[in-house]
This record gives C-alpha cells, structure tokens and sequence, in this order.
C-alpha cells in the first residue's frame, strides 16, 4: 500500500469513503494496525490507561508520549500518524501548543498532532498549521477535561449542547484543522455537524453519520484484564487478552510437565564433544 497522504484523506473524503482510524501505543500495535489497512494510526493519550494502568489521561506526560510516538512511527509504513498532545503541553498559549507540536514531530516522528477543546483553541490550532504541522481537532467529550464535564458524559444532548459542538466544528475547520474527532455525541448531532462541515469527522460512539470512525485499540480487539468497564460504543472484535491467558496457561503447564522445551526447540551437540565433555 502507498503512505496515506493528507491528499489521500483528502480525496476518501470527496468520494465519500469512510476514513477508518485505530490507536496504537507500540511497535507491535502500530504494525498491526499498520497491516490492516487503517487510513490513520493515533497515538492516543488513551495510552496513559490502556497501556501504563494510569487512572485517568491526564497523567501522562509529553516526553512519555513521545517514547510511544517513536514506536509507533517505526511501525507504521501506510497509514497517515497523529500524536495526541497530553494535558499540560498546549493550554498555557499558542507558542506553548506550537512548541510542543514541533517535538511532538521532530521528536516522535509523527506527522500531525491532535488536541481536545472547541473554539477557544482555535488561535492554537492556527498557529500550529501555519507552521506546516496537521492539526486533528477532537470535540464533544474531550476525556482530558472530564473534571470539568462532571465524568464521560454524553455530550451535545441538549439544543445549547448541540449547538456548542457545532459552533466549536466549525471554529476548528475555519483554523485550519484537516479533520475533527467527535467524541460521543447523539447520532444525528452528529450528522448534522458533519453535513455542515467541508473537512471530514471521525466519529467514536457518535454515530454512522460521520466521515471515518476511530477505536481504542486495545478495547476493540479484547486486549484488556476482565472487569475493564468498556463504553457503549465499543464493539469488542476480539479476545487478545483471553488468547494471551490461554497460551501463557499452556507455556506454564508445560513447564511444569517437562513438556517445553521438546527436541525441535533445543539445539544439539556433536556427540563426540558429548563424550569428551562427559568425562
Ligand atoms: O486517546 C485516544 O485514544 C483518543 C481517541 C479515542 C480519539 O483520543
Ligand atoms: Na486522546
């Protein structure tokens, strides 16, 4: 497959296929995902639960962030990379946003960022692409703000919500961003913002009305420890974790038996080196 351009996404866009994005937090991950065909790979701040047991995304820090970019970018010889900017490395200003931006690329080797936050980032997000960095903007339930929102929570359900989230899609597409992530908001909301808009949406739990939809990795294939409360909107394809239980089990037994290793996985001596190191 040819490397996924901003053009490539550009003309998905026009002929009205369906973008289809994944996160990733790692080689394997990135490669995998890589492998399948996604349009876009995101380095998600999701990585801060999923992949490092932290409690929430707004633990992660930036230079984490980068370690993981690096692995993906790695991997990834197709798909179009986007780098979440954690919590803390793009309120304060835009030279602040851009500075961070810049190491995020040079440093991660992604080739676009994206940030949480409707119109009030939208000189950030201007700053950003005037330096030649894509911005993917990310609305409606923006988890690092989860304080604020009072938890994940559904957003844009009342007429003033669903007006926020437009307002805050269209502040984003007129800063310059190639995209928006629209996270969990009612179906037709979010249809609607999609008709209106001129850049493509890429919808998680709001929705077939978008332009592309995005998962979590790790929730959609099945790679997480039992009792992990999943959202709605998650459709589970796989069960990584119960597969990866199971071959660990039998590696344990067999051990245990003797079993592992057998002759195929141990490498032979000369037997006259046997006999003279037996003596
Ligand atoms: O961090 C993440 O994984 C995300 C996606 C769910 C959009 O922001
Ligand atoms: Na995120």
């Amino acid at each position: 497959r040819k490397k996924i351009t901003l053009a490539t996404l550009r003309s998905l866009y026009k002929k009205d296929e369906r973008i289809t994005m994944m996160t990733a937090h790692d080689f394997p991950s990135a490669s995998v995902a890589d492998h399948a065909g996604m349009d876009i790979i995101l380095v998600g701040d999701s990585l801060a639960m999923v992949a490092l047991g932290m409690e929430d995304t707004s633990e992660v820090l930036m230079d984490e962030m980068i370690l993981h970019c690096k692995s993906v970018a790695r991997a990834t010889r197709s798909a179009f990379t986007v780098g979440d900017l954690p919590m803390g490395s793009y309120e304060i200003s835009p030279e602040q946003a851009l500075a961070s931006a810049i190491r995020m690329v040079k440093e991660g080797r992604v080739q676009s960022i994206k940030l949480e936050g409707g119109k009030e980032m939208a000189p950030t997000v201007a700053k950003i692409t005037t330096a030649g960095i894509p911005v993917l903007g990310h609305i409606g339930l923006t988890p690092q703000r989860q304080n604020a929102l009072g938890g994940f929570r559904v957003q844009g359900k009342s007429s003033d919500g669903a007006m926020k989230v437009l307002e805050d899609a269209l502040a984003l597409q007129q800063a310059g961003c190639f995209a928006i992530v629209i996270e969990a908001v009612p179906e037709e909301i979010a249809r609607i913002i999609t008709q209106k808009l001129n850049i493509p949406t890429i919808g998680i739990g709001a929705g077939a009305g978008c332009s592309g939809q995005v998962l979590v990795q790790t929730d959609m294939v099945g790679n997480f420890p039992p009792g992990r409360y999943l959202p709605k909107f998650v459709k589970k394809y796989g069960d990584v974790w119960g597969e990866t239980l199971k071959a660990i089990e039998a590696y344990r037994d067999d051990v245990k038996s003797g079993q592992y290793p057998a002759a195929e996985h141990t490498y032979p001596a000369l037997k006259d080196q046997i006999e003279a190191f037996a003596k």
